[in-house]
């Protein structure tokens, strides 16, 4: 890609990539890395000079930072499948390229949908902390009694990459399966025995209500006090997609007074900063952002970085291109 005698290419990877990415990337590029614990203000510093961004979830990437790198930047390659962190439009004013990592971490964070179900289901978290801290006091038949899974009514807001795969695992435990989504998905329908209904409907109907829509204005507070009242009393909410779409204080109240049973969540609006009241929240598994981290899944989502800002850099398409 560099001629003979040029410098190479520099490439600003805002946080940290693993090898697996970083190995291809140095091939053909120089790369200044930010750090887990870069700030805005450092990221703008590094910036300059940069043809491709490297980023992630945690990184905004928004007009300061793409006039800081300059009319040379090309692409931005996000390190997730997620990309609201990104300012699209302001990426398509300036002519620069966006790429995500979808397909190779579905698996992954599908799983961990599931087991944040069946942790919360079966009150696992708190279950777990008092043995640690000493406060199992022997078998009791009347303990920790939870929700049993099989036979349940699963509700997948979202019947994407993600939320399908989720349904395809939960299907042999599944009484039955709804899903909402803007679009009809006969052939899902078909292969899963779903079936398409309103959030309403869904709400009032699932035992466990499993959230698989990306963040955008239009999903935003989808769950709020008044969808909680909906749900029934023993209900199981997961959130594995992203903080802004579940208003924090509500889901703390619906679990406090009992109007939801349980939840199980791994995002939050303002990562890393869980909300205090969910904090204290009864009968709440909460997860660090761990729904990709498999060794399988972040490995090739590196690749995938990679190969999207080497695509763009060549002037090819980027395999993952989403503007
Ligand atoms: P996807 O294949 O694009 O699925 C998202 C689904 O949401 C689409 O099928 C779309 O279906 C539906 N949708 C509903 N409202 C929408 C809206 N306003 N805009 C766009 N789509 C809308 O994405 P995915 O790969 O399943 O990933 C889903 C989300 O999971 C990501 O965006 C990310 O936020 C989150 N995620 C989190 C982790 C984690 O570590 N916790 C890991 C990976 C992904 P219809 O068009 O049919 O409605
Ligand atoms: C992670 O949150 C992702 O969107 O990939």
């Amino acid at each position: 890609m560099t001629p003979p005698g040029e410098r190479k290419p520099l490439v600003l990877v805002a946080r940290h990539l693993l090898a697996a990415g970083m190995e291809r990337l140095a091939t053909e590029c120089r790369i200044v890395e930010g750090g887990l614990d870069a700030t805005a203000e450092r990221l703008r510093e590094l910036a300059p000079g940069a043809v491709a961004i490297v980023a992630d979830p945690t990184v905004g990437v928004d007009e300061v930072l793409l006039d800081a790198a300059g009319p040379q930047l090309r692409v931005v390659a996000n390190f997730a499948v997620g990309y609201d962190n990104v300012d699209l439009e302001a990426c398509r004013r300036r002519g620069v390229m966006v790429a995500n990592t979808p397909d190779v971490l579905t698996n992954a964070t599908a799983e961990l949908a599931l087991a944040l179900a069946l942790a919360a289901a079966r009150r696992v978290g708190e279950a777990q902390a008092d043995l640690r801290a000493g406060r199992w006091t022997g078998w009791d038949p009347g303990a920790y009694l939870g929700l049993e899974l099989s036979g349940a009514t699963f509700g997948v807001v979202g019947l994407g990459r993600i939320g399908h795969r989720y349904a395809e695992l939960v299907r042999g435990l599944a009484g039955e399966i709804l899903y909402t989504s803007r679009t009809p998905k006969p052939a899902a329908e078909r292969a899963l025995g779903a079936s398409r209904v309103g959030l309403g409907e869904l709400l009032r109907r699932a035992d466990v209500v499993s959230l698989h829509v990306p963040a955008t204005p239009e999903t935003a507070e989808l769950i709020g006090r008044d969808e909680l009242v909906t749900m029934k009393s023993h209900s199981v909410l997961v959130n594995t997609a992203r903080g802004p779409l579940v208003v924090a204080a509500a889901l703390a109240d619906a679990l406090r007074e009992g109007s939801i049973g349980a939840a199980g969540l791994d995002v939050y609006e303002e990562e890393p900063a869980v909300p205090a009241e969910l904090l204290e929240a009864p009968r709440c598994v909460l997860l660090p952002h761990i729904g990709s981290a498999t060794t399988r899944a972040r490995e090739a989502m590196a690749r995938l970085v990679a190969a999207n800002a080497l695509a763009a850099l060549s002037g090819v398409e980027p395999p993952n291109r989403v503007a």
